[in-house]
């Protein structure tokens, strides 16, 4: 069967085709939905047979947990049994939003959401559209990025039935992501709060509220191992992606790893910050975003990565920027499909 995929204008929602798409995650059906980050792919949180579909449906391992969505905070009893003060505050502050709290977990959470940790991990989004399908769904949506395992998340609809045609019922499509990076998941140990994975709510913003030194980001190999995508190559076009870091002969590295893949005849593909876009001229290369606009470089990266695997580029070279605000989250992606370790 094919997936059906319903159109939905998030500035004047169609609530018909949002009971539509409620009615399949009542049937134990997936669902994948727009959200402020990335699209998601929906099942029933609390059905353990829905939420195997999500891992059947994307091939993903069994020991890679799922992010619940809910729509009002009353939903995160039902999820969680213990609730720091501290995470009442996150909450207050940041939601609903791109932000993900690990809470100890509730009885009631199947297993297979948390593959079996005695954490769960929970978010409420901000889209509109997501918002509504929560709601009158009525039950917390299990969610993962609504890509085959290991792709780049989506970042439109397009993609999604890219990576899932024929694999799930239903999605909803309303546009581009406007973030365009996952949400950031952070975990409150022993006083601290653990970034596990930089996203869309920033670590200056996290560190402004909670406190400097309060805050713990994860990024050496150990810690990113168990965190979340923690299989090292993740995020990951068909080609590979050679990440050249921000230096002061960056432009010529590129180009010196373009020509060199050329005279190989292979077909490379560059990602550039637009300050250096005159100096790819007339090379294949494609601008993230201004690399003082960090906001535009995250909300473009999985699109292109996407757009020179479908254009047929065989090798991605890209470069590199600082790593404020959303380039954080930039690099931490561009980090894992490079691969690097
Ligand atoms: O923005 C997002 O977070 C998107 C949208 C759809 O909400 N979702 C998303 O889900 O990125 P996913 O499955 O692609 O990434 C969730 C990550 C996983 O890599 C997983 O390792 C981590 O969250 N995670 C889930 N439960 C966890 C837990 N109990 N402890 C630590 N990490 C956990
Ligand atoms: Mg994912």
């Amino acid at each position: 069967m094919g997936t059906k995929v319903l159109n939905i204008d998030t500035l004047s929602i169609d609530i018909g085709l949002i009971k539509e798409a409620a009615g399949v995650i009542h049937n134990r059906g997936l669902v994948a939905f727009p959200t402020e980050t990335v699209y998601g792919l929906g099942a029933d949180a609390l059905e353990a047979r829905a939420v195997a579909r999500i891992f059947e449906a994307k091939k993903r391992p069994l020991d890679d947990p799922l992010i619940v969505h809910i729509w009002d905070k009353k939903d995160l009893y039902a999820l969680a049994s213990e609730i720091p003060l501290e995470a009442e505050r996150f909450m207050e502050r940041f939601w609903p939003g791109p932000l993900t709290m690990i809470l100890k977990r509730s009885e009631k959470v199947p297993e297979l959401v948390t593959t079996g940790l005695d954490t769960v991990a929970v978010r409420m989004p901000s889209h509109p559209v997501a918002r509504k399908l929560l709601e009158i769904s009525g039950t917390p949506i299990a969610a993962p990025s609504a890509n085959l395992f290991g792709r780049p998340s989506p970042t439109d609809a397009s993609h999604v039935i890219e990576d899932l045609d024929g694999r799930i019922d239903m999605v909803l499509d309303s546009g581009n992501s406007q973030i365009g990076v996952e949400s950031t998941v952070i975990e409150f140990i022993d006083g601290k709060i653990i970034i596990l994975r930089p996203g869309g709510i920033t670590a200056e913003e996290i560190m402004d509220f909670s406190g400097k030194k309060n805050v713990v980001v994860y990024t050496a190999l150990d810690q990113l191992k168990k965190s979340p995508g923690k299989y090292i190559r993740h995020y990951s076009p068909k080609a590979p992606v050679a990440l050249v870091e921000s230096s002061p002969d960056q432009v010529e590295k590129v180009i010196s790893l373009y020509e060199d893949l050329r005279s190989g005849s292979r077909s490379p593909g560059i990602i550039a910050v637009q300050e250096h876009f005159e100096k790819y001229k007339g090379l294949r290369v494609k601008v993230l975003g201004s690399r003082y606009d960090s906001r535009t470089c995250a909300s473009r990266l999985f699109h292109i990565l996407r757009e020179f695997d479908r254009e047929g580029v065989d090798h991605i070279i890209a470069e590199g920027i600082d790593q404020k605000g959303l380039g954080l989250a930039v690099m931490n992606r561009l980090k894992k499909a490079a691969g690097i370790h």
